[in-house]
């Protein structure tokens, strides 16, 4: 059998990130050391300014990866120590990670069986006098039920908080996931949507007192001019994005849109060849709601034989992953979770990711649907 890298349709190309402009990446990155730019220069400015454009926000912060960006806002927020905060269990571990580390406590909470996204019903039976507040994980690039999570942070009086890593660009009634809450935090973690070629993340907020908070806190505490002035009242850290990092972004985010549309297209093509597989759970059709605007960070579908499936289609050249390995949030006993969420359990132990990013032919989109075809025949 060959290697996973080396296979027909690999889950994910590393190196075609590359190769598909590698004559602009290599000026990029020749240029911005020629420069000497290396730290806070104007490639990060040109980013920052780039990405608030893009959302249409007030403040855009380039940071040095997704978990950081979630971490710097918690604690820019005023985050009480051991407050707890409403999160998905069907989520990636660092949004916990940051709650913890900012002094909070999460607490995961059942998903949505259509979507996999947080429940809102969830959320309102999870709130305690203890809740400080809600941190909802825009997963898989598709927007969480927002009018229902506002509406019952707005009832209890609770911030919201997104975590966007996997969500730049996705809409629900024209508002980009990251725009709903206080912020929003976005990875640009190499395989994501918008990817760098290492760690990068940003914090997006329309906050000016937060924003600034976070800029600070990015750099030691140090002010607008760099420097750590003698009545620094901001504790802080080195969280910065580099600006190689931030050139290669800014560049990339010309053409983004580009990117989302060859990701639903391919979404299109998976829905319109595998949704009669009735034992196959698919993600929601582009068109299924109006007003959304999914963008795919991953193509999710689950199945009850979904160990035997991933073999078979690796035994037929197409790569796959389970997602986070296939445990939720609250399956960390040794981090102290005890909930019991059955919704949760049931999606961990059925999801499989399908290859899905812009660097795919048809000719791959079209093996690996003939391959799980063949699967369910
Ligand atoms: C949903 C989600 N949240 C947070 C992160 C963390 O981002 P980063 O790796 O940039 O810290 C990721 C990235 O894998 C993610 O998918």
């Amino acid at each position: 059998m060959s290697s996973r890298e080396s296979l027909p349709v690999p889950f994910f190309d590393w190196r075609a990130l590359y190769a598909e402009r590698a004559d602009a990446y290599s000026r990029i990155i020749s240029d911005t050391a020629a420069m000497g730019g290396f730290i806070l220069q104007g490639a990060v400015d040109a980013f920052e300014i780039g990405l608030e454009a893009y959302l249409d926000a007030g403040h855009a912060i380039g940071l040095s990866n997704g978990t950081d960006a979630m971490l710097l806002g918690l604690r820019a927020s005023g985050l009480k120590a051991g407050a707890e905060v409403i999160l998905p269990a069907h989520c990636f571990i660092a949004a916990a990670q940051a709650i913890h580390f900012a002094g909070g406590r999460p607490i995961p909470v059942e998903c949505s069986p259509d979507d996999g996204l947080i429940s809102p019903e969830a959320v309102e039976a999870a709130i305690t006098p203890a809740t400080g507040a809600i941190m909802v994980v825009h997963v898989n690039g598709r927007v969480c039920a927002m009018d229902q999570i506002l509406e019952i942070a707005s009832l209890h009086r609770l911030p919201v908080f997104e975590d966007a890593a996997q969500a730049l660009g996705a809409r629900l009634n024209h508002r980009p996931a990251g725009r709903f809450g206080a912020w929003g935090a976005f990875s640009f973690y190499p395989s994501k949507t918008l990817g760098s070629f290492g760690d990068a993340g940003a914090l997006v907020t329309d906050d000016e007192d937060l924003a600034r908070r976070v800029k600070a806190m990015r750099n030691h505490g140090s002010g607008p001019d760099k420097v750590i002035p003698a009545d620094c009242a901001e504790w802080g850290t080195n969280a910065r994005i580099d600006n190689i990092q931030a050139a290669i972004l800014a560049y990339k985010l010309n053409w983004y849109d580009e990117t989302i549309a060859r990701r639903r297209e391919i979404a299109a093509r998976y829905d319109a060849a595998l949704r009669d597989l009735e034992p196959l759970e698919l993600p929601p059709s582009l068109d299924a709601e109006p007003g959304r605007f999914d963008i795919f960070q991953n193509y999710e579908v689950r199945c009850d034989r979904r160990d035997e499936l991933r073999a078979h289609l690796l035994a037929h050249g197409v790569g796959t992953i389970v997602q986070w390995g296939g445990v939720a949030l609250h399956q960390f006993r040794g981090l102290g979770f005890d909930q019991r969420l059955p919704l949760a359990d049931r999606w961990a132990a059925r999801s499989l990711l399908l290859p899905m990013n812009h660097l795919l032919s048809d000719g791959q989109v079209d093996r690996t649907i003939d391959a799980v075809r063949r699967f369910f025949a």
